[in-house]
């Protein structure tokens, strides 16, 4: 099984580039489905989910190959409209082929996405979205079968603003009769992208980005090439391991207002920042300070998904940091990882109370998840001696050569079979 190693206490120095982001590429490979001819996706992470997608797309017909970081994907011989189980356990966020598919097709057969690693993550919302534009669905025997002979705009008021279910209720309402309009949608940046994706391949959709999107159906819609976004929690991800472990960082390729809230926190806590156009500068000279309490909501609030690595940066912050998780159940699982490190972290509930010690040692961990996973690489980074990180398919879902990236910036780090 490879692990990670990381032998800790490394300053780190130099300059990332930061990759495209996960969360982007997902949806806009499942709208690649409404796209007539062979579009270019740029700045395509090399990233186990990504593959998922791919065998995906390729399994309901669609020619895919990919060169580097751009992938090329033509779906005009698109002739299924089920994914097997087998493939959907392959990605947790299949569920976002839901909409292209029966957009498409008419209907669409997936089974329930299995059971998650951050308790139970409901799909319920997407459901009743797609009833509303017009289709029939039925639940039997653990698979979704959706119909609709013909989708119809509506208008969807999301109970709340998830962003699968928005980029759902985008894919499908562009094969509608007539106008969709969402509020209360998601305003995460990668709806954004979704949105620049399709308004480039020719579709009529405005609002993205804010808490109205407006979609008109139906049009044609052409080939195109398009790049993706960059990863806003990749960024955090190495803005908070460079702050424990002290150092200086310019990332570049990145949307300084997308990681302010992340950045925001590393500035209370002793970092100092300089921000040039998709440039950030940061230099850290450990130990920080605990900062104010970090509540988890939907963009343009903090991201859960940076909770974890920020709470690994300030394990050994001087002072007590406080974090509020509002997003999801059991985003804690990895703290107890960190507990084998010396970190000193009580949780209850949907809080988790940070309270920093002197030092970190190396240990022995599992990933339990994609982001408790980072958090994990953060730690050992700043740990002392050597740690060894298992279940890292987890962290292979979301970052890219997570450990070539960190050891060029000067990190004891590498992949190893055992
Ligand atoms: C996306 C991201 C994930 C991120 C999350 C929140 C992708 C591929 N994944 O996941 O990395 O952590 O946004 O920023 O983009 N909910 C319901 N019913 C539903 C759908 C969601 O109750 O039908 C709830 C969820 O349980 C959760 C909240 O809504 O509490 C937010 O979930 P959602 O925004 O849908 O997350 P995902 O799209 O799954």
């Amino acid at each position: 099984m490879e692990k990670l190693k990381i032998i800790g206490g490394k300053t780190l120095s130099g300059a990332l580039k930061v990759q495209g982001a996960k969360n982007s590429v997902l949806p806009i490979l499942a709208a690649s489905i409404l796209v007539e001819g062979e579009s270019v996706l740029k700045n395509c992470p090399n990233l186990k989910d990504v593959d998922a997608a791919i065998q995906i797309l390729r399994y309901l017909g669609c020619t895919v190959s990919r060169k580097d970081r751009d992938v090329y994907i033509d779906s005009s011989a698109l002739t299924k409209s089920d994914i097997p189980d087998n493939l959907m356990r392959e990605m947790r966020s299949s569920v976002i082929f839901l909409g292209a598919i029966l957009g498409r097709t008419g209907e669409a057969i997936l089974s329930m996405p299995g059971g998650c690693e951050l308790g139970p993550r409901p799909i319920d919302l997407h459901i009743s979205a797609l009833e509303a534009l017009g289709a029939e669905i039925e639940e039997v025997g653990g698979n979704i079968k959706c119909r609709a002979a013909k989708l119809k705009g509506c208008e969807i008021n999301l109970e709340n603003p998830s962003v699968g279910a928005t980029e759902n209720i985008m894919l499908a309402a562009l094969n509608a009769q007539g106008e969709t309009v969402i509020t209360n949608a998601a305003r995460e940046p990668e709806v954004e992208d979704l949105q620049d994706f399709l308004v480039a391949s020719g579709a009529e959709i405005k609002g993205a980005g804010t808490s109205k999107i407006i979609i008109k159906g139906k049009g044609e819609r052409h080939a195109l090439e398009h790049k993706i976004l960059p990863d806003r929690i990749v960024a955090a991800t190495y803005l908070s391991a460079v702050a424990c472990a002290g150092g200086k960082i310019e990332l570049s390729d990145i949307v300084p207002g997308h990681i302010k809230t992340i950045t925001d926190c590393l500035e209370e806590a002793g970092c100092k920042f300089k921000i040039y156009d998709d440039t950030v500068l940061m230099s850290s000279n450990k130990p920080l300070k605990a900062i104010s309490p970090i509540i988890t909501r939907p963009y343009p609030g903090f991201p859960t998904d940076a909770q974890p690595p920020l709470l690994a940066s300030v394990l050994c912050a001087m002072g007590t940091t406080v974090f509020v998780e509002n997003i999801f159940e059991n985003r804690y699982r990895y703290a107890g990882e960190l507990g084998r490190m010396g970190a000193d972290i009580t949780i209850e509930g949907r809080v988790a109370m940070v309270s920093g010690v002197k030092k970190l040692k190396g240990a022995y961990v599992s990933a339990t998840d994609l982001r408790g996973g980072a958090a994990l690489v953060v730690a050992a980074l700043s740990a002392e001696g050597e740690s060894r990180i298992a279940e890292i398919d987890h962290i292979d879902r979301g970052y890219d050569a997570i450990e070539e990236i960190f050891r060029s910036i000067g990190a004891d780090m590498w992949r190893i079979d055992e």
